[in-house]
C-alpha cells in the first residue's frame, strides 16, 4: 500500500510517501522557523497561511522525489490533532480533497502516535511491548505501549512540557529562536556542576513530571547574575544552560527507569522533539545498559515534526481497515489513550 503522509499541525509542512512493502520512499520538510523568529514563537494565523502557500508545491516535490504519480497513491494520512486548529485544517482539507478526487481512503492521524511510531522507520525498530517517553514542545508523557493504539498513560507533566521549558529558558537567556536546540548546543560548552538545580518530583513515588519549579529556579538564577538590562556573562550563560539541561535530563532518566521497573519492561522508546537531545540519549543509553535495558529513537530529522511518521502511522491504520470521514474533522485536543487499537479495528 502506497500512502501519502501530510503533517501541518504546527510550524512545519511535512510530506512523505511510505510504501508498506518497500518502506519510506521520500519525504520533504519545510520549516517556518524564519517566519516566526521575529515573534519569538509560533503565530497560529501566519502558520496556517504559510501551510496554504507551501502545500501544493511540496506535494509535487515529494511525489517527484519518490518517483511516483499521484494516481499511484492508495491512501492518504494527515495529522488530525493535537495541534493548531487552522494549521491542522490546511493539511486536513488537502488530504480529504485529494482522497475524494483520487477515490482513495483518508485517515486522520494522532500527532503523538506519529512521534511514538517514528522509531519504526529505523533499521532496527523496537518490538512491542515497550515504554515510550514522549517529549515534545507540547507533551511530556510516559506511556505503556502494547501495540498500535494500545496505550496506557503512566505519567505526564502537570504543567510545562520538557520542550516548552527548554524554549522558555532559552527565551529568558535571549537565545535565538527556536530555543530548545540552541540551548542544548550551548549546554555542551558549560560546566554542569557550577550551579545546583532541582530534579523536580523525583524524591517521591509516581511517574508524573513538573517543570515549572525548575523554570522558576532558573529564572531566579538568571536574575541574580543579570546586571541592569544586561545578561549574565557568557560563561555563566553556558553554565546555566548546562546545569538546566542536566536537571531536565536527570529528571527524565529517573522517571524512565522507574517506569521500566514498574512495568517490568526492558525497552524504552523516546520520541518527539526533545528526543533529539544528545545528552538525553547518551545518559539513557548508559543508565539503561546497567539494567540490561535498551533505548530506541528515530534518526534526528524524524524526532521533530515530519511527514514520514504520519505516513507510517496512517499506513498501519489504513491496512487495518480504519478510515476517516470525508467530512473533515480535526481535533486540537485529543488524548492519546482515546485511540482505538489495530486489533479492535480488524
Ligand atoms: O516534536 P516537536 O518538533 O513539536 C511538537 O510536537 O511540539 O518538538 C519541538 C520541541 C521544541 O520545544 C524544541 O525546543 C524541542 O522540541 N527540541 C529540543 C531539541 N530539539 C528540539 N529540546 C532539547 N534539545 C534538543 N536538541
Ligand atoms: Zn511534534
Amino acid at each position: 500500500m502506497l500512502v501519502l503522509g501530510i503533517e501541518t499541525s504546527c510550524d512545519e509542512t511535512g510530506f512523505a510517501v511510505y510504501d508498506s512493502a518497500k518502506g519510506l520512499l521520500a519525504h520533504s520538510l519545510y520549516s517556518q522557523v524564519a517566519l516566526h523568529a521575529d515573534y519569538g514563537g509560533v503565530v497560529p494565523e501566519l502558520a496556517s497561511r504559510d501551510h496554504v502557500r507551501k502545500i501544493l508545491p511540496m506535494l509535487n516535490e515529494v511525489l517527484t522525489k519518490a518517483g511516483v504519480t499521484k494516481q499511484a497513491i492508495d491512501g492518504i494520512a494527515y495529522t488530525a490533532g493535537p495541534g493548531l486548529m487552522g494549521a491542522l485544517m490546511v493539511g486536513g482539507s488537502m488530504a480529504t480533497g485529494l482522497g475524494f478526487t483520487l477515490d482513495v481512503p483518508v485517515i486522520g492521524v494522532h500527532h503523538m502516535e506519529g512521534h511514538l511510531l517514528a522509531p519504526m522507520l529505523e533499521d532496527t525498530p523496537p518490538e512491542f511491548p515497550f515504554v515510550a517517553l514522549l517529549v515534545s514542545g507540547g507533551h511530556t508523557q510516559l506511556v505503556l505501549v502494547e501495540g498500535i493504539g494500545r496505550y496506557q498513560l503512566l505519567g505526564e507533566s502537570l504543567d510545562d512540557a520538557a520542550g516548552e521549558a527548554f524554549d522558555k529558558i532559552a527565551k529568558m537567556l535571549d537565545l535565538d529562536y527556536p530555543g530548545g536546540p540552541v540551548l542544548a548546543t550551548m549546554a555542551e560548552k558549560g560546566q554542569v556542576q557550577r550551579f545546583d538545580f532541582p530534579r523536580p518530583m523525583t524524591d517521591r513515588p509516581g511517574l508524573d513530571f513538573s517543570f515549572s519549579g525548575l523554570k522558576t529556579h532558573t529564572r531566579n538564577l538568571i536574575e541574580k547574575y543579570r546586571g541592569d538590562d544586561v545578561l549574565p556573562d557568557d560563561q555563566t550563560v553556558l553554565d546555566i544552560c548546562a546545569g538546566f539541561q542536566e536537571a531536565v535530563v536527570d529528571t527524565l532518566v529517573i522517571k524512565c527507569k522507574r517506569a521500566l521497573k514498574q512495568t517490568g519492561m526492558s525497552k524504552l522508546v523516546i520520541a518527539g522533539g526533545v528526543s533529539a537531545n544528545k545528552r538525553l540519549r547518551e545518559k539513557l543509553e548508559t543508565e539503561l545498559a546497567k539494567n540490561n535495558a535498551e533505548v530506541f529513537y528515530a534518526r534526528h530529522e524524524f524526532c521533530t515534526d515530519n511527514g514520514a511518521m504520519i505516513a507510517y502511522a496512517g499506513c498501519q491504520r489504513l491496512l487495518a481497515g480504519e478510515r476517516s470521514e470525508l467530512a473533515l474533522s480535526v481535533t486540537p485536543r485529543w488524548p492519546l489513550q482515546n485511540l482505538s487499537s489495530i486489533e479492535e479495528l480488524s
